[in-house]
Protein backbone atom coordinates (compact mmCIF):
# COMPACT_ATOMS: atom_id res chain seq x y z
CA UNK A 1 0.00 0.00 0.00
CA UNK A 2 1.44 3.73 -0.72
CA UNK A 3 0.65 6.54 1.24
CA UNK A 4 -0.07 10.14 0.63
CA UNK A 5 0.43 13.41 3.07
CA UNK A 6 -1.93 15.51 1.71
CA UNK A 7 0.19 18.71 2.71
CA UNK A 8 -1.07 21.60 0.61
CA UNK A 9 -3.80 23.95 0.92
CA UNK A 10 -4.26 27.81 1.75
CA UNK A 11 -4.65 27.43 6.00
CA UNK A 12 -6.80 31.02 5.87
CA UNK A 13 -7.80 30.19 8.80
CA UNK A 14 -4.33 30.57 10.81
CA UNK A 15 -3.60 33.86 8.34
CA UNK A 16 -1.37 36.05 9.10
CA UNK A 17 0.88 33.01 10.37
CA UNK A 18 0.40 30.83 6.93
CA UNK A 19 0.75 33.34 4.44
CA UNK A 20 4.43 33.03 3.81
CA UNK A 21 4.68 29.49 5.49
CA UNK A 22 2.84 26.34 5.17
CA UNK A 23 0.19 24.89 7.86
CA UNK A 24 2.12 21.65 7.72
CA UNK A 25 5.74 23.17 8.75
CA UNK A 26 4.70 24.81 11.77
CA UNK A 27 5.24 23.18 15.10
CA UNK A 28 2.92 21.07 17.08
CA UNK A 29 5.16 21.51 20.38
CA UNK A 30 8.49 20.21 19.25
CA UNK A 31 8.16 18.78 15.71
CA UNK A 32 6.94 19.99 12.19
CA UNK A 33 3.19 19.29 11.78
CA UNK A 34 3.67 17.16 8.93
CA UNK A 35 6.17 14.82 11.43
CA UNK A 36 2.98 13.52 13.25
CA UNK A 37 0.77 12.11 10.31
CA UNK A 38 4.14 11.16 8.20
CA UNK A 39 4.82 8.90 11.57
CA UNK A 40 1.32 7.42 11.44
CA UNK A 41 1.71 6.13 8.12
CA UNK A 42 5.23 4.51 8.79
CA UNK A 43 3.85 2.77 12.28
CA UNK A 44 0.74 1.58 10.05
CA UNK A 45 4.06 0.03 7.91
CA UNK A 46 3.63 2.10 4.93
CA UNK A 47 6.78 2.84 3.55
CA UNK A 48 6.74 4.34 0.43
CA UNK A 49 4.97 7.79 0.79
CA UNK A 50 4.37 11.39 -1.75
CA UNK A 51 3.41 14.30 0.12
CA UNK A 52 1.48 16.53 -2.20
CA UNK A 53 2.05 20.33 -1.41
CA UNK A 54 1.46 23.53 -2.65
CA UNK A 55 3.97 25.63 -5.14
CA UNK A 56 5.50 27.82 -3.20
CA UNK A 57 6.48 25.54 -0.13
CA UNK A 58 7.55 22.14 -2.07
CA UNK A 59 11.75 23.11 -1.83
CA UNK A 60 10.66 23.43 2.31
CA UNK A 61 9.71 20.09 2.88
CA UNK A 62 12.00 18.67 1.08
CA UNK A 63 14.97 20.24 3.03
CA UNK A 64 12.96 19.37 6.22
CA UNK A 65 12.67 15.67 4.98
CA UNK A 66 14.67 14.55 2.30
CA UNK A 67 13.82 11.41 0.16
CA UNK A 68 13.02 9.21 3.13
CA UNK A 69 16.03 7.08 2.98
CA UNK A 70 17.81 7.83 6.43
CA UNK A 71 13.80 6.35 8.35
CA UNK A 72 14.35 3.80 5.65
CA UNK A 73 11.26 4.87 3.96
CA UNK A 74 11.45 6.56 0.45
CA UNK A 75 9.64 10.27 0.33
CA UNK A 76 8.72 11.79 -2.66
CA UNK A 77 7.01 15.47 -3.57
CA UNK A 78 4.41 16.16 -5.63
CA UNK A 79 2.85 20.34 -6.36
CA UNK A 80 -0.83 20.36 -5.94
CA UNK A 81 -1.04 23.86 -8.12
CA UNK A 82 -4.33 24.67 -6.14
CA UNK A 83 -6.01 23.49 -3.67
CA UNK A 84 -8.96 21.42 -5.64
CA UNK A 85 -10.01 19.69 -2.63
CA UNK A 86 -8.82 16.55 -0.94
CA UNK A 87 -10.10 13.95 -3.04
CA UNK A 88 -7.83 15.79 -5.67
CA UNK A 89 -5.16 13.94 -4.14
CA UNK A 90 -5.65 10.75 -6.16
CA UNK A 91 -5.70 12.62 -9.48
CA UNK A 92 -2.92 14.41 -8.42
CA UNK A 93 -0.86 11.14 -7.12
CA UNK A 94 -2.16 9.15 -10.05
CA UNK A 95 1.26 8.03 -11.02
CA UNK A 96 2.61 7.57 -7.56
CA UNK A 97 -0.34 5.47 -7.19
CA UNK A 98 0.13 3.29 -10.29
CA UNK A 99 -1.69 -0.09 -9.36
CA UNK A 100 -1.52 -0.34 -5.58
CA UNK A 101 -4.00 0.65 -2.79
CA UNK A 102 -3.66 3.81 -0.98
CA UNK A 103 -3.92 5.82 2.06
CA UNK A 104 -4.49 9.52 2.48
CA UNK A 105 -4.00 11.15 5.46
CA UNK A 106 -4.01 15.23 5.93
CA UNK A 107 -0.89 17.10 6.82
CA UNK A 108 -3.00 18.97 9.71
CA UNK A 109 -3.95 15.67 11.48
CA UNK A 110 -2.71 14.17 14.40
CA UNK A 111 -3.52 10.60 15.72
CA UNK A 112 -2.38 9.09 19.09
CA UNK A 113 -3.09 6.07 20.63
CA UNK A 114 -3.62 2.25 19.43
CA UNK A 115 -7.02 2.75 17.38
CA UNK A 116 -4.88 2.75 14.41
CA UNK A 117 -2.93 -0.19 15.03
CA UNK A 118 -5.44 -3.07 14.59
CA UNK A 119 -5.86 -2.37 10.78
CA UNK A 120 -4.51 -5.02 8.31
CA UNK A 121 -3.86 -2.72 5.69
CA UNK A 122 -3.25 -6.21 3.10
CA UNK A 123 -7.01 -7.22 4.07
CA UNK A 124 -8.42 -4.45 2.47
CA UNK A 125 -11.01 -6.31 -0.07
CA UNK A 126 -11.44 -5.35 -3.94
CA UNK A 127 -12.71 -1.90 -4.96
CA UNK A 128 -12.98 -0.97 -0.92
CA UNK A 129 -12.95 2.23 1.02
CA UNK A 130 -11.90 1.70 5.01
CA UNK A 131 -12.64 4.78 7.19
CA UNK A 132 -13.11 5.88 10.81
CA UNK A 133 -15.51 7.81 12.53
CA UNK A 134 -14.48 9.22 15.75
CA UNK A 135 -17.04 11.45 18.07
CA UNK A 136 -16.57 14.69 18.29
CA UNK A 137 -18.17 17.64 20.57
CA UNK A 138 -18.60 19.48 16.97
CA UNK A 139 -19.55 17.47 14.01
CA UNK A 140 -20.53 19.97 12.04
CA UNK A 141 -16.85 20.92 11.21
CA UNK A 142 -16.60 17.90 9.78
CA UNK A 143 -17.90 14.69 7.25
CA UNK A 144 -20.41 13.39 9.57
CA UNK A 145 -21.42 9.84 9.52
CA UNK A 146 -24.96 8.48 10.28
CA UNK A 147 -25.56 4.95 11.77
CA UNK A 148 -28.45 1.79 11.85
CA UNK A 149 -29.03 0.23 14.67
CA UNK A 150 -26.39 -2.41 13.79
CA UNK A 151 -23.33 -0.11 13.07
CA UNK A 152 -23.73 0.42 9.26
CA UNK A 153 -23.16 3.61 7.40
CA UNK A 154 -25.89 5.02 6.25
CA UNK A 155 -25.34 8.28 5.11
CA UNK A 156 -22.01 10.70 5.15
CA UNK A 157 -22.95 14.32 4.62
CA UNK A 158 -20.05 16.88 4.38
CA UNK A 159 -20.29 19.84 7.06
CA UNK A 160 -24.07 19.23 7.89
CA UNK A 161 -26.00 22.09 9.23
CA UNK A 162 -27.95 19.53 11.74
CA UNK A 163 -25.63 16.59 11.87
CA UNK A 164 -27.39 13.27 12.19
CA UNK A 165 -24.88 12.21 14.34
CA UNK A 166 -21.73 13.20 16.61
CA UNK A 167 -19.67 11.11 14.64
CA UNK A 168 -17.13 12.59 12.27
CA UNK A 169 -14.97 11.36 9.75
CA UNK A 170 -11.34 11.85 10.44
CA UNK A 171 -8.46 12.33 7.86
CA UNK A 172 -7.01 9.25 7.37
CA UNK A 173 -8.84 7.23 4.57
CA UNK A 174 -7.58 3.87 2.83
CA UNK A 175 -9.17 2.73 -0.67
CA UNK A 176 -8.48 0.27 -3.38
CA UNK A 177 -6.82 1.36 -6.59
CA UNK A 178 -10.63 2.56 -7.93
CA UNK A 179 -10.31 5.39 -5.78
CA UNK A 180 -8.57 6.66 -8.84
CA UNK A 181 -11.08 6.31 -11.42
CA UNK A 182 -13.88 7.62 -8.90
CA UNK A 183 -12.09 10.69 -8.18
CA UNK A 184 -12.07 11.70 -11.63
CA UNK A 185 -15.54 10.64 -11.64
CA UNK A 186 -16.76 13.00 -9.13
CA UNK A 187 -17.51 17.35 -9.77
CA UNK A 188 -16.64 19.68 -7.91
CA UNK A 189 -18.93 20.74 -5.17
CA UNK A 190 -20.79 24.00 -4.45
CA UNK A 191 -17.32 25.17 -2.55
CA UNK A 192 -15.89 24.52 -6.00
CA UNK A 193 -13.49 21.37 -4.22
CA UNK A 194 -13.60 17.72 -5.18
CA UNK A 195 -15.13 16.17 -1.71
CA UNK A 196 -14.03 13.34 0.12
CA UNK A 197 -17.26 12.47 1.78
CA UNK A 198 -18.47 12.68 -2.34
CA UNK A 199 -15.76 9.44 -2.97
CA UNK A 200 -16.95 7.95 0.56
CA UNK A 201 -20.55 8.18 -0.91
CA UNK A 202 -19.07 6.70 -3.69
CA UNK A 203 -18.49 3.44 -1.93
CA UNK A 204 -21.14 3.61 0.31
CA UNK A 205 -23.61 3.06 -2.60
CA UNK A 206 -21.79 0.59 -3.50
CA UNK A 207 -21.74 -1.29 -0.36
CA UNK A 208 -18.42 -1.10 -0.49
CA UNK A 209 -17.65 1.25 2.40
CA UNK A 210 -15.81 -0.01 5.79
CA UNK A 211 -16.56 1.95 8.66
CA UNK A 212 -14.82 1.44 11.74
CA UNK A 213 -15.01 3.57 15.16
CA UNK A 214 -11.91 5.19 16.77
CA UNK A 215 -12.70 4.05 20.34
CA UNK A 216 -12.47 7.05 22.92
CA UNK A 217 -8.86 6.36 23.92
CA UNK A 218 -7.48 7.16 20.88
CA UNK A 219 -6.82 11.04 20.16
CA UNK A 220 -7.70 12.71 16.88
CA UNK A 221 -6.33 16.33 16.87
CA UNK A 222 -6.70 18.47 13.65
CA UNK A 223 -4.77 21.90 14.17
CA UNK A 224 -6.34 24.30 11.40
CA UNK A 225 -7.43 26.90 13.93
CA UNK A 226 -5.65 28.89 16.50
CA UNK A 227 -7.14 27.03 18.97
CA UNK A 228 -6.68 23.30 17.94
CA UNK A 229 -3.07 24.30 16.86
CA UNK A 230 -2.43 25.66 20.43
CA UNK A 231 -4.48 22.73 22.25
CA UNK A 232 -2.46 19.74 20.15
CA UNK A 233 0.68 21.00 21.14
CA UNK A 234 0.03 20.87 24.90
CA UNK A 235 -1.72 17.63 23.76
CA UNK A 236 1.36 16.10 22.83
CA UNK A 237 3.79 18.37 25.66
CA UNK A 238 1.75 16.90 28.44
CA UNK A 239 1.86 13.26 27.32
CA UNK A 240 5.32 13.76 26.50
CA UNK A 241 6.75 14.91 29.48
CA UNK A 242 4.54 12.88 31.50
CA UNK A 243 5.05 9.70 30.20
CA UNK A 244 8.80 10.15 28.81
CA UNK A 245 7.99 9.06 24.76
CA UNK A 246 8.02 10.88 21.45
CA UNK A 247 4.55 11.60 19.76
CA UNK A 248 5.13 12.07 15.88
CA UNK A 249 8.97 11.16 15.88
CA UNK A 250 10.06 9.85 12.11
CA UNK A 251 13.20 8.01 14.22
CA UNK A 252 11.37 6.27 16.83
CA UNK A 253 8.60 4.93 14.31
CA UNK A 254 11.27 3.69 12.10
CA UNK A 255 12.90 2.15 14.30
CA UNK A 256 10.21 0.75 15.98
CA UNK A 257 9.28 -0.57 12.52
CA UNK A 258 12.61 -1.99 11.85
CA UNK A 259 13.13 -0.10 9.21
CA UNK A 260 16.54 1.00 10.73
CA UNK A 261 18.66 -0.52 13.06
CA UNK A 262 20.04 0.84 16.16
CA UNK A 263 23.36 2.75 14.97
CA UNK A 264 21.13 4.25 12.11
CA UNK A 265 18.87 5.43 14.50
CA UNK A 266 21.75 6.86 17.17
CA UNK A 267 23.16 8.35 14.57
CA UNK A 268 19.62 10.17 13.59
CA UNK A 269 18.83 11.41 16.89
CA UNK A 270 22.29 12.83 18.01
CA UNK A 271 21.58 15.53 16.10
P1 LIG B 1 -8.39 22.36 5.18
O1 LIG B 1 -8.10 22.60 6.61
O2 LIG B 1 -9.79 22.05 4.77
O3 LIG B 1 -7.91 23.61 4.31
P2 LIG B 1 -6.64 24.52 4.53
O4 LIG B 1 -5.51 23.77 5.13
O5 LIG B 1 -6.35 25.21 3.23
O6 LIG B 1 -7.10 25.57 5.64
P3 LIG B 1 -8.21 26.73 5.66
O7 LIG B 1 -9.53 26.05 5.66
O8 LIG B 1 -7.90 27.42 6.96
O9 LIG B 1 -7.97 27.64 4.48
O10 LIG B 1 -7.47 21.19 4.63
C1 LIG B 1 -7.25 20.02 5.34
C2 LIG B 1 -5.89 19.48 4.98
O11 LIG B 1 -5.84 19.11 3.62
C3 LIG B 1 -4.76 20.45 5.18
O12 LIG B 1 -3.65 19.71 5.66
C4 LIG B 1 -4.49 21.01 3.81
C5 LIG B 1 -4.88 19.87 2.90
N1 LIG B 1 -5.48 20.27 1.62
C6 LIG B 1 -4.72 20.22 0.46
O13 LIG B 1 -3.53 19.91 0.50
N2 LIG B 1 -5.31 20.51 -0.73
C7 LIG B 1 -6.62 20.86 -0.84
O14 LIG B 1 -7.10 21.10 -1.96
C8 LIG B 1 -7.39 20.94 0.38
C9 LIG B 1 -8.82 21.34 0.34
C10 LIG B 1 -6.79 20.62 1.57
Amino acid sequence: MKGIVLAGGMGTRLYPITIAVSKQLLPVYNKPMIYYPIATLMELGIRDILIITNPKDLPLFETLLGDGDKYGCSFQYIIQDKPRGIADAFIVAEEFIAKDSVALILGDNIFHGNGLSDINIDKLENNSGLIFAYRVNNPNRYGVVEFDADGNAISIEEKPKNPKSQYAVPGIYFYSNNVINIAKSIEPSDRGELEITDVNNHYLKAGKLKVQTLDEGTAWLDTGTFSSLMQAGQFVQVLEERQGIRIGSLEDAAYKKGYINIEQYNKLISK
